[in-house]
Order: C-alpha cells, then structure tokens, then sequence
C-alpha cells in the first residue's frame, strides 16, 4: 500500500479531468428540464466502474431516476464495504451569482469549482479511483459493492424500494459514505450523527382572486401579511420552536456527552467573521455547535407571492406560499414531526385564510457509534494520511438512505467525507479542494485494509 501516494500523484492529472466531465453534465434531480442529463450522469458512472475493473455494472431503473451498482466480489470470506454516493447535484440557482458557469468547471486557488463537485460527485468519484487504483495493483484487500444514487437531492424517494427489493445484491458488512465534511485540512473529523428532516409547503389563501390593494386593502386579509404573522410565531423570543409536541420525543443530551460535543476545535469569531454575521443567533442555551447538530431547527426555506416583478404594482393578492423545513435531532420521527407541523399551523391560521399543507420529502435522524471496528478502521485511516487523529463530529445535514439501511439491511454506516463546510454545496461557487480529492483517494484503500484487518 505504501506506493499509493506515488500512484496517486502520477495519475492526479486524469483523475482531476475525469471528475471535470463528470462535472459537466447537469444532473439536477429537482428540475424536469434536467431529466436526460441525470441520466447521462448514471451512464457516465456506469461507464468508468466499468473501465475501473468492477464487474455486474448495472443502471438499476427504479420509479425514479436509476441506482447505478457495480461490484467486485474477491474472496467470499473477506468482508464486504458498500460504496454509497448520488450523482445528482441541487439545482444551480441564482446563477447570477456564480462567478464562473455551474456546469462549466475551473481550477482556482487548488479549489475545483461547479455544482456537484464537493456533494457529491467529488466525494463520490475519489472511491471510483481508489477502487480503481487498488485493482490495477492487485491491492484489493476486501469485497467492494457500489451504489450511486440519484434522487438524494430530492429526498431519495425510490430508494426504500429499491433496497428492500434487492436486499441480497445489497447484502454488506459495512457501508461507507463520503458525503460530509472534515473540520479543516489540518483538522480530520469523522461524521457520527446527521440530522433528520421534514420539509413541507404550505399555501395561504386570502380571497378568491388578487384584489386592488387601495379598494379592499384593509378589510380583506392579505394572504402575504398573515403568513408572515404565522411563520414568525412558529419560534419564540428564546429561539424555541412553538409546535406543540415538537421536543416530546428529543434525546436530551447528558453533561458529559455536551461537553465532549463542544470541545471539537471550532472559533465562533472566524465562523461569524466567514459569513459576514456580526452575531450568531438561535435556541437559548445551547452554542452554536449544538444549534447545527444536536438541536432540532425549523427555518423557512422560500417564501412567495404578489407582485415581485419591477416596479410597483398596488395588489391585495389571493396567495402566499412557503416552504418550510424542520431539521430533526433523535428520536423525533419526520413523518410524526410533519404531522405536529400541520396541525400546529392549522390551529395559528385566523378565520380570514384558508391553509393548505403539502409534505415534501422527509429523512430520519441518525447517530453513528464511534466504538465500532469500522470507527476504528476509518479514524487509523485517516491517522495514517493526515498525520492526525480525527475527531468525532456530528454533521447538521441529512442523508436519508443512512437511517433506511439500518433499518432494512441492519448494517451501519461510516461517514468519511473529505468536504469542508465552507465548500458552499447547495450555494453558488459550490467547490471542492484538489487536496481533498486527493486526499480522499489516498485515505479510502488504508479503510478498506484495516477495515479487512479487523
Ligand atoms: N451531503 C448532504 C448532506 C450533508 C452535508 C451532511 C454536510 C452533513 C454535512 C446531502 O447531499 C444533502 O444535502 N442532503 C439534504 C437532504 C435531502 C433530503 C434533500 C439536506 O441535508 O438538505
Ligand atoms: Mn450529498
Ligand atoms: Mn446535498
């Protein structure tokens, strides 16, 4: 294994280009308009596991966009590490803002810049060349299955079925996720918890058609001035979400656990001064590490309606809309908490509106043991090629299939992603590091031979 580095370095020229194609294609599962491309993406995968030297490549369709799965079955003895990963990428938008075209890549500043490049398809890719590199030197210690995904973006819906329907294809010792982030380049993390998530749109009807803001405005509600009213209520001056029953089901953590959470290295003045913020803000008692990952949180993630094109136009309008979402900590439950979430919403609306609820896609909540032979295996890893000791981290975000693979095929989930939280993923000028590439690929054969070495 010792001439990896050496590999790696010889070839990083081709991987680079590599992932620049793959970045290329514009695989965003959210928007209809993209539907060819997202499946061009799989084919892409598809194509080079295959030119990687997996075998039983497949594009595996489902109800949505397809699962793309390889495998490469050494020894039936050794154990066997299941590769997770989506090739869809968030929609691009507000393009205006990107300073260079999503889906035309650039290298700047040692940073690959394009939307899918740190979620996920870089992160996705550096196991791509990992596999790639140990089967051309005949250094696979374990079996290896693949499976890339591409509804993760929008909730992957499919995927429940496709698991419970394939269950022995899938069958595994461990899975392994690079869809998160380090602490720092000088400061390897490994990801031991993600939040969970309930994401609903509500629509808010005044009268039956948009009315003139000076002849009615004033006696009619106005659908825009009440929602307003409404989502403001929804947490209080502590910062506390008012939904009844929203806390009932929250593991309260213990002293110990709280303080082993809020001693990972984190400077509260470099993550205000990074975001232009002169104050962070959110649940009372609790610090900002807490309030992005052991904290559930509601926040609104779109609203609209009304006149919003130039000018000024005087209208009372018929609708308002927003789109809401509740990250969730365990053991709250999404469908559960999307319920509370309606009803509660129901209850604020005043007699003068009419309040629709929709559920988007939900995801559970997980926590990841850090006493596990594949914690071992990825914190020696990551030991091995940063030279440090990582640190146990909870992520804010979600990945749904990770809950879903617990329950369905009961096997557990390492999160070893090489991203950084400022990598901008769902934002404009979205970038991943060559150094993080790199070091992925480099990390990811050390797993897969300790985790064999048990
Ligand atoms: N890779 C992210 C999740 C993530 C990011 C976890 C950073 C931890 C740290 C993933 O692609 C994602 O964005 N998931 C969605 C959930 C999905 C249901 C839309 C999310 O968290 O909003
Ligand atoms: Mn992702
Ligand atoms: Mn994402």
């Amino acid at each position: 294994m010792d001439n990896i580095q050496k590999l790696i370095h010889q070839n990083q020229d081709r991987y680079i280009n590599e992932l620049i194609e793959l970045l290329k294609i514009p695989s965003v599962s959210a928007e209809p308009k993209y539907k060819e491309d997202v499946l061009k993406a799989a084919e892409f995968v598809s194509e080079k596991l295959v030119a990687a030297g997996l075998d039983a490549v497949e594009i595996c369709s489902t109800k949505g966009f397809p699962v793309v799965y390889a495998e490469k079955i050494i020894d039936s003895q050794l154990p066997t590490v299941l590769i997770y990963g989506h090739y869809d990428v968030q929609p691009a938008d507000p393009i205006e803002l990107w300073t260079s075209p999503p889906f035309e890549p650039v290298i700047k500043d040692g940073k690959i810049y394009a939307r899918g490049s740190a979620d996920d398809k870089g992160q996705f890719y550096m196991h791509v060349k990992a596999v790639e590199l140990l089967l051309a030197e005949n250094l696979l210690p374990c079996n290896v299955k693949f499976m890339i995904e591409g509804e993760e973006e929008v909730g992957s819906e499919h995927l429940g079925d496709f698991v419970r329907e394939n269950k022995a294809k899938l069958s595994c010792d461990v899975i392994l996720v690079s869809d998160t982030a380090i602490i720092a380049n000088d400061i390897p993390s490994i990801t031991v918890g993600l939040r969970g998530l309930s994401y609903m749109e509500v629509e808010v009807t005044g009268p039956n058609r948009d009315l003139h803001s000076g002849v009615y405005g004033g006696a009619v509600a106005n659908p825009i001035n009440t929602l307003c009213k409404m989502i403001a209520q929804l947490i209080d001056d502590n910062g506390h979400v008012t939904i009844d029953g929203f806390y009932d089901d929250v593991i309260n953590l213990s002293e110990a656990e709280r303080q082993a959470i809020n001693s990972i290295p984190f400077s509260e003045e470099e993550y205000r001064k990074e975001l232009n913020i002169s104050t962070t803000q959110g649940e009372k008692g609790y610090t900002t590490i807490e309030r992005t990952s052991t904290r559930p949180t509601l926040d609104v993630n779109g609203i609209w309606g009304g006149y919003i094109g130039e000018g000024a136009k005087t209208v009372l309008p018929s609708k308002a809309f927003a789109k809401i979402s509740m990250r969730l900590v365990p053991n709250q439950q999404s469908e559960k908490i999307s319920q509370l979430f309606e009803k509660h919403f129901r209850a604020i609306a005043p007699e003068s509106v009419k309040v629709k609820v929709t559920y988007h896609h939900g995801g559970e909540p997980v926590v990841v043991p850090s006493d596990s032979k594949e914690y071992a295996a990825a914190e020696r890893a990551m030991e091995k090629t940063f030279g440090k000791k990582p640190v146990p981290q909870r992520g804010g975000g979600s990945i749904p299939i990770v809950a879903l693979f617990e329950e369905e095929l009961g096997v557990k989930t390492v999160l070893m992603g090489f991203g950084l939280d400022t990598d901008d993923i769902h934002s404009p000028n979205e970038h991943y590091g060559i150094f993080n590439f790199l070091k992925g690929i480099e990390t990811i054969p050390y797993f897969l031979k300790y985790y064999t070495e048990g």
